[in-house]
């Protein structure tokens, strides 16, 4: 299986685009790996998530994750190849997220990418995670072009990029304390829905009442494009305490206030994404990241700019190895892949991805 030993040269400076990249991903609670052809498309996937294991503890556990991601990591490409029918030595470049994301988690598929680069004589590229989120809705049909804003929206980042091209990127706005989905998690979980809570009250809220509770919509009306939800969460808490007064929950409760909240966070999410394209001067509007999953979301942005807005397929809002291998593909159309033989590597747990 193992191919021709180490290139010492520059993989970029033969001017070839790869072919098949392999894409690996374990920067937090799953490991996604994907075969992309860059003649062909996605050839083949396999994804395993965490959140099972996790959801016992309420949250991410690291040093459980990257054992997981080590156990799995060799049987999921060895089903990849199969899946493919392809051989390990048909891989033109081997594509890891580098970061940002837990440290442990990172190493493990940093390791595996290098070392398998290294046995096949191939050059690996080292993926940003985001980047990997904020080009993924490229894969959709139709494909937006550049430039877009992005508004990027995950457990861990919530943030709308201008998006020049491909590694020009400008931070228009971001939240000032958590995440979107981070708020949706904690306010799951403040309603009993085990982590990670986002799609849980999503679906609890289709049953609930959104107007039932007036929440916060913070920042709404601030004149620039950042966020803040830390607010919006103690609000949630409030209201919890409150109808907690007169005994448990009911269900009606839970869902109105599901509802009431998602209202919220859509609210001044669509608001700020809508402001940024007006101030950008482009009329696209890209949507990724775990929150852009959220079907309230969709459509509400997709009622004010129809057809000028994009999400990834629904399967690849979530972390995946797809994004990673297409992130590649993206770099080395654009010429930018840095790509190296393997020869050491480094993660970058903390990583911005756009520094002004
Ligand atoms: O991008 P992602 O898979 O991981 C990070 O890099 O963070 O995003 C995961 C986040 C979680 O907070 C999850 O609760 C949230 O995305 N999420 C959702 C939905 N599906 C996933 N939030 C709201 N509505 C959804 N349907
Ligand atoms: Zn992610």
């Amino acid at each position: 299986m193992v191919g021709e030993p180490p290139r010492t040269t520059h993989a970029a400076s033969s001017h070839r685009l790869p072919v098949l990249i392999l894409g690996i991903e374990t920067s937090c609670d799953e490991t996604g790996l994907a075969l992309y052809d860059t003649e062909r498309g996605v050839l083949a996937e396999q994804l395993h998530s965490q959140i099972a294991m996790h959801a016992a503890y309420g949250g991410v556990v690291p040093e459980l994750a990257s054992r997981d991601h080590a156990e799995r990591i060799i049987p999921l490409i060895i089903g990849l190849m199969h899946q493919s029918s392809s051989k390990l030595s048909d891989i033109d470049l081997v594509a890891f997220t580098r970061g940002p994301g837990l440290p442990g988690a990172l190493l493990v598929g940093a390791a595996v990418a290098n070392g398998l680069a290294f046995a096949l004589g191939k050059p690996v590229l080292e993926i940003h995670h985001l980047e990997g989120h904020l080009l993924s809705p490229r894969l959709a049909k139709p494909a937006p072009d550049f430039p877009f804003v992005a508004l990027l929206v995950s457990g861990g980042h919530t943030q709308l990029i201008h998006v020049g091209e491909v590694s020009d990127y400008r931070l228009l706005g971001e939240t000032l304390d958590d995440a979107a989905g981070e708020a949706f998690d904690k306010t799951g979980s403040l309603l009993g829905l085990s982590y990670p809570g986002g799609a849980k009250l999503a679906q609890l809220a289709e049953r609930g009442n959104p107007t039932r509770f007036e929440f916060p919509r913070p920042m709404l009306h601030s004149p620039d494009l950042d966020f803040s939800f830390s607010g919006l969460k103690t609000a949630v808490l409030t209201q919890v305490r409150k109808l907690e007064a007169d005994g448990p929950l009911a269900e009606r409760d839970r869902s109105d206030l599901a509802a009431s909240f998602q209202a919220a966070v859509v609210d001044v999410l669509s608001a700020k994404a809508l402001k940024a394209v007006d101030e950008s001067g482009t009329e696209r509007l890209v949507v990724a990241g775990g929150v852009g999953a959220n079907i309230l979301l969709r459509h509400h942005l997709q009622k004010a700019l129809g057809s000028n807005v994009y999400f990834p397929p629904m399967a690849l809002c979530t972390d995946n190895g797809v994004m990673i291998a297409f992130a590649a593909a993206e770099r080395a159309r654009a010429g930018l892949a840095e790509m190296s033989p393997a020869q050491g590597f480094s993660i970058r747990s903390r990583w911005p991805l756009v520094t002004c």
